[in-house]
């Protein structure tokens, strides 16, 4: 299948985080760190792996951190230098962008996760996009996003990443209503945004990775308020299950749920346990916590 090459992506990160206040009263959620890098490092180290060259944020007041963090800091750089601190330099590049590569815009309303993607439509064009939500942690050997993109050129049309969860929380996601199972993709005859859970067509759950065709920009364009009275992606997608042309794909990897903070914690540690520089002495740590615990019960 010869498709358009996916270049572009939308980054939703106008969101208040509240469940993180106090701490996000004065910076962004995404700008949260997990070990030693921000949330939204990982999305866009993601999204680069994935061959993305254009980086659209959609952003809200309060979000000036976002754009300094992937700015240059010429003062930070030259006292590194300074004081013979150049292989942090090194370290500093990932967090650099080419000029005209990011761009951010505002979300002037909080209107929901549909009306963040629209905004971003002139950005977008004519051209299929993806969509990464920051809160969204995937651990994986190949970054989700490229496993997503390679399932894509088979596919076409539009493809969000799915993980099955508890009955119990399906209601906490957007959940695919299978049509066609054909194992690692599926064709989705339906997407319900947080179901009862007694209307859940199904446990596969929608996680924050989506590609989309400019169709459902198209679709968003009328507005349609939805779950919670918000303007849902979910219904954009669901629109074009009709055509056929809606996949979910099993990634193969980890996700943490960084919106909530029990998530956060375990990606935390899981993300420290990784880390070469830090296994031992965080394993020894969590070792003598568990055995006093135990003992304490
Ligand atoms: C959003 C989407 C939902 C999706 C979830 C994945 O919900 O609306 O469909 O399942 O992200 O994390 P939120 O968690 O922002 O409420």
């Amino acid at each position: 299948m010869k498709l358009n090459k996916v270049t572009k992506a939308v980054f939703p990160v106008a969101g208040l985080g509240t469940r993180f206040l106090p701490a996000t009263k004065s910076i962004p959620k995404e700008i949260m760190t997990l070990v030693d890098r921000p949330l939204i490092q990982y999305a866009i180290d993601e999204a680069r792996a994935a061959g993305i060259k254009e980086f659209i944020f959609v952003t809200s007041r309060g979000k000036s951190a976002l754009e300094d963090y992937f700015d240059n800091a010429p003062e930070l750089e030259a006292a590194l230098i300074k004081s013979g601190k150049e292989h942090l330099l090194e370290v500093l590049k990932e967090t650099n962008m080419d000029s005209g590569a990011i761009c951010y815009l505002r979300q002037n309303r909080p209107m929901g996760l549909g009306h963040a993607v629209w905004c971003a439509r002139r950005l977008i064009g004519d051209e299929p996009f993806a969509v990464l939500l920051p809160d969204d942690v995937i651990a994986a050997e190949k970054p989700c996003l490229q496993q997503m993109i390679e399932a894509h050129e088979q596919t076409g049309g539009n493809m969000v990443a799915a993980m099955e969860v508890p009955p119990s929380k399906a209601s906490s996601y957007g959940v695919l209503d299978i049509g066609e199972d054909m194992g690692a993709i599926v064709r989705a005859k339906g997407v319900v945004e947080k179901p009862k859970p007694e209307d859940a067509p199904s446990n596969l759950a929608v996680i924050g990775r989506y590609i989309l065709t400019p169709k459902i920009l198209t679709n968003l364009n009328r507005m349609k308020q939805g779950q919670g009275g918000e303007i849902q992606l979910t219904d954009a997608i669901a629109e074009e299950t009709a055509e056929g042309n809606v996949y979910g794909y099993r990634f193969r990897g980890q996700r943490y749920d960084c919106g909530s903070k029990a998530g956060f914690l375990q990606a935390t540690v899981a993300f420290g346990l990784a880390r070469p520089d830090l296994r031992e002495e965080l394993n020894g740590f969590l070792h003598d916590l568990i055995s006093m615990q135990k003992a304490a019960q």
